[in-house]
């Protein structure tokens, strides 16, 4: 596998994103499994963050126990789809940050729109999650990316669940520095930018606006 890509095998993993991908799944069950996928790729996706010790007080005796070393951490799902995924992380990360990015397809020219843009100050010096399900084209977690190393952050990871080979390459072009976190790289690109053979239009699946 090529360096900083990250496929996730976990079989739950693999097995819900196979329930995600049916046509038949409903958008209830849809929102239920991308919510469960996104909790237990957290484990994958944040296993070398690093630690440091805090001095704290059992029922028994003083002790050094390790604790999340740095900031809090900041969430940052790509709008829309990338909101589906934000729950289920921030059922792991409570405390997490959240930053907003409004990025959306010309669906000519498949080139990246930002539209919105809401952070705290303070993302310097922090660990960056970006997520979004989808990692087609790769136009928008590239200029998802370039805006947030703009702010100068600790470290930035990439977490999404169904990526094409096409946009892999293109990310890891921009981006070798980013790691990707994925569930599955499909066969390709169709003519339109989606993912064969996918799940379909993430966000129209999150929201039932299909
Ligand atoms: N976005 C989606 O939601 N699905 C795709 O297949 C590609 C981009």
């Amino acid at each position: 596998m090529k360096k900083n890509l990250h496929l996730i095998r976990h079989p739950l993993v693999q097995h819900k994103l196979t329930l995600m991908r049916r046509k038949s799944t409903s958008v209830t069950e849809f929102r239920e499994l991308v919510g469960e996928v996104a909790m237990l790729m957290a484990y994958e996706v944040t296993k070398d963050l690093p630690l440091t010790k805090a001095k704290i007080q059992t029922p028994m005796e003083t002790m050094m126990s390790p604790v999340l070393q740095g900031e809090k951490m900041v969430l940052v799902p790509i709008l829309r789809a990338g909101m589906g995924l934000l729950d289920g992380m921030l059922r792991i990360f409570p405390s997490a940050r959240v930053a907003h990015i409004g990025i959306y397809r010309d669906h000519k020219t498949l080139e990246p729109v930002e539209y919105y843009f809401k952070a705290s100050k303070t993302l310097r010096g922090r660990d960056l999650i970006l997520l979004d399900p989808m990692l087609a084209t790769g136009n928008s977690a590239i200029a998802a990316t370039d805006r947030l190393k703009g702010a100068h952050p600790r470290s930035i990871r990439f977490m999404c669940l169904v990526s094409a080979p096409e946009g892999v390459r293109a990310f890891q072009k921009a981006h070798p520095d980013v790691p990707v976190y994925t569930a599955a790289i499909d066969r390709k690109l169709n003519a339109h930018g989606y993912i064969l053979p996918g799940l379909g239009d993430a966000g129209d699946r999150i929201f039932g606006t299909l």
